[in-house]
């Protein structure tokens, strides 16, 4: 009897361990307000080329986020390191102060073929130490990069809305 029980506490303990660090809720939860910060409209993503559907509707709150749309985590620790929101509908100015500034491993992020009204890029895309490729093309985001960002690690790719592409090492 005794190990079956043991079994039972292993098992239980370590799907506990797992919902707890399966990507943090923290980390999906301002994935969401980022969400809600934009419209979902078709038009956004009218010149995308390719399959063009709202990825983030499949995003729902209470669920892991590493198995949303569009979303990439690493095995290891289940942090979101890439996500793809192109051709995605999103529409809205982009806010400076956008939670996902707050997901500090993100290392490829691609938002083109959406419409952010001509926003100003911010500055913040620079906190991102860890990003090395940002494909704004196509997102109707204002032309001017900022210096933060355009400077912003050793090994950097960035499709900015004039489609320059930056190699930096
Ligand atoms: C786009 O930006 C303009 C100001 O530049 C603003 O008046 C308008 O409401 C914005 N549209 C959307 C959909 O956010
Ligand atoms: C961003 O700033 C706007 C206006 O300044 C504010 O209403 C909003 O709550 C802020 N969002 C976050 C996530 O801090
Ligand atoms: C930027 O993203 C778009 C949409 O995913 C893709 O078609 C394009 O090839 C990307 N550009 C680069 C240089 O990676």
């Amino acid at each position: 009897m005794a190990p079956y029980l043991f079994l039972c506490l292993f098992l239980f303990f370590s799907h506990l361990y797992a919902s707890f660090s399966s990507s943090g809720s923290h980390s999906c939860s301002s994935l969401i307000q980022f969400k809600n910060s934009f419209s979902i409209t078709e038009q956004a993503s009218l010149f995308c080329g390719f399959k063009s559907y709202p990825k983030t509707n499949s995003w729902k709150e209470g669920t892991d986020c590493c198995s949303w749309d569009g979303v990439t985590c690493d095995h290891l620790n289940a942090h979101v390191i890439a996500l793809d929101l192109s051709c995605s509908w999103l529409s809205g100015n982009f806010p400076s102060n956008t939670t996902l500034f707050l997901l500090p491993h993100l290392q490829k992020l691609n938002l083109a073929y959406n419409d952010f009204n001509h926003s100003k890029i911010p500055s913040e895309f620079g906190r991102f130490t860890s990003l090395f490729y940002l494909n704004l093309s196509d997102a109707r985001f204002a032309e001017e990069v900022p210096s933060q960002v355009s400077h912003l690690s050793n090994w950097f790719h960035l499709i900015s809305p004039l489609g320059f592409m930056t190699m930096r090492n």
